[in-house]
């Protein structure tokens, strides 16, 4: 009942948000090029499977097949009609109601245009597009698709395994998908950016969204990874793009084995990856080629969990075999509270001795050493260690650059020493903070190189110092905690 409201509530907002800013964040009146999609063809299901010598299991090409564009947008299902003139239909879905409306707008354009164009004497012509508004997670049909597409969709519903599974019910037999999801520990940075601009207040609703987010930015010391990463993304052009990939309302990325578990238990089997070549599961064995002999979805684990699956995984799938179990695990990267240290003697040693110096370790380097744990578990299998590969990706690979030229520095873990990384404890939790706070009473507060943090409590304090001293140094201090 309470995940069936938080479900509801959290729905509520997405929606509200894409009412806001329909995505993507273009013009309402551009039309893409009437090349422009390619990327997204059934044909390339057809490929990948013919690569894997699957026995002939799909049609050669997209003629009279049904396709859903699942989270559609305003721009998506049409470029994916232009690239299936041949479909029968293409059904085209989204919560939003300004998306459709949009989309409706485009595809009506691209008719008009078409109409006018030598494209239709040459027997060009869109296919049927039927657009619904509606939650996806709600919504059935009975009639099958034979190619699904959910690109960058799922990790915006409350459960993504299980958002999963309810389209691939709607797949037909041999029916193909293609999805586009976030990498879980990859948009690590991006998280803490997040974090940065939402501990000083800011959020979808603050006016002039960009200059205040530059300006909170700007106060971090340089070279600070939150600084690399804001400067990385081109999504901080505009409030749209902000709100999308910093204030999104809902934001739940699987990593790759979660991914496996879902996909494997919905019925999917793998046909293969697009995505940018350094961001696929071979990127491993090209580094190190003894990595070779793990499975594609573990190389790719491992490579998330190093930080370098740099451009969002775009994955292949027919449906095939049987549907195993409904996938509920939808355990996300930053549940941690089950190994939560024991704070107890902390706190009784702080409030037994107020005015000592205090180092803390640092959360970042300790979340990144968590990673770093779980990748070097998957390389082990394979005689191989994880400071090993983290040298060669300091050595092949290096910082990454921005697209002017110049290093955004912080951003790989090559950048930080892996000893450190790896030995860093878990910090205490914020609710140990706060314990501590109704011990030493509401004025307690904690002072840093002899000045005030900024926070209005300790645990507001130390989340500040997290996440503007964290990357900085394996352990933040000293602190002073004073009544
Ligand atoms: C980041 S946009 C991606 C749009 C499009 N797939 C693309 O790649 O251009 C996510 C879209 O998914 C839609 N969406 C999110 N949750 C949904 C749900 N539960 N049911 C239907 N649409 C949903 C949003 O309204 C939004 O338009």
């Amino acid at each position: 009942m309470t995940w069936f409201i938080k479900n509801c509530i959290e729905m509520q907002s997405v929606r509200q948000q894409y009412e806001r800013f329909p995505y993507p964040p273009i013009n309402a009146l551009a039309l893409p090029r009437r090349d422009q999609g390619k990327a997204l063809q059934y044909e390339r299901a057809v490929e990948l499977a013919r690569d894997k010598h699957l026995p002939k299991i799909l049609p050669d090409n997209h003629l009279g097949i049904r396709i859903l564009v699942a989270g559609c947008g305003t721009l998506e299902a049409l470029v994916v009609a232009q690239m299936h003139p041949r479909a029968k239909e293409i059904v085209a879905l989204d919560l939003s109601h300004r998306s459709i409306t949009r989309l409706q707008r485009r595809i009506h354009w691209a008719r008009s245009r078409d109409m006018l164009s030598l494209a239709r004497l040459r027997g060009y012509r869109l296919p049927a597009v039927t657009t619904i508004e509606a939650d996806v997670c709600e919504w059935q049909d009975s009639d099958g698709f034979d190619y699904i597409l959910a690109n960058n969709m799922l990790h915006h519903t409350e459960q993504p395994a299980v958002t999963l599974q309810h389209l691939v019910g709607m797949l037909k037999p041999d029916g193909v998908m293609r999805i586009v999801t976030y990498p879980a520990m990859s948009r690590f940075w991006l998280r803490q950016t997040s974090a940065w601009l939402r501990w000083h207040g800011l959020n979808a609703d603050t006016p002039a969204l960009k200059k205040r987010a530059v300006e909170v930015i700007e106060e971090l010391p340089q070279p600070h990874p939150i600084l690399s990463c804001f400067e990385a993304h081109s999504e901080t052009a505009n409030t749209a793009g902000l709100v999308d990939a910093f204030f999104h309302a809902c934001e739940k990325p699987l990593s790759p084995l979660l991914w496996q578990q879902a996909t494997e238990a919905a019925g999917l089997e793998w046909l293969g990856e697009t995505q940018s070549q350094y961001s696929r599961a071979e990127f491993l064995p090209e580094l190190m080629p003894v990595t070779s002999a793990l499975p594609a979805w573990q190389q790719l684990q491992v490579l998330d969990d190093v930080l370098e699956l740099t451009s969002n995984p775009v994955w292949w799938f027919c449906k095939r075999g049987d549907v195993k179990q409904v996938a509920t695990n939808n355990k996300t990267i930053q549940s941690e509270e089950a190994s939560a240290p024991d704070s107890s003697e902390f706190i009784s040693e702080i409030t037994s001795q107020q005015h000592k110096e205090w180092f803390l370790p640092s959360e970042v380097y300790w979340q990144l050493g968590q990673s770093l744990r779980q990748a070097d578990c998957l390389l082990q299998q394979v005689s191989c260690c994880v400071e090993d590969l983290i040298e060669t990706l300091r050595h092949e690979v290096g910082p990454r650059v921005a697209r002017g030229g110049w290093e955004l520095l912080g951003l790989t873990m090559g950048e930080y020493p892996t000893t450190e990384l790896l030995q860093t404890q878990q910090p205490i939790l914020k609710k140990s903070w706060q314990q501590l706070q109704a011990k030493l009473g509401e004025s307690a507060r904690i002072q840093y190189q002899q000045q005030s943090v900024p926070g209005n409590n300790l645990a507001q304090q130390i989340e500040w110092l997290q996440l503007y001293h964290g990357p900085l140094d394996c352990q933040i201090g000293p602190l002073v905690i004073s009544k």
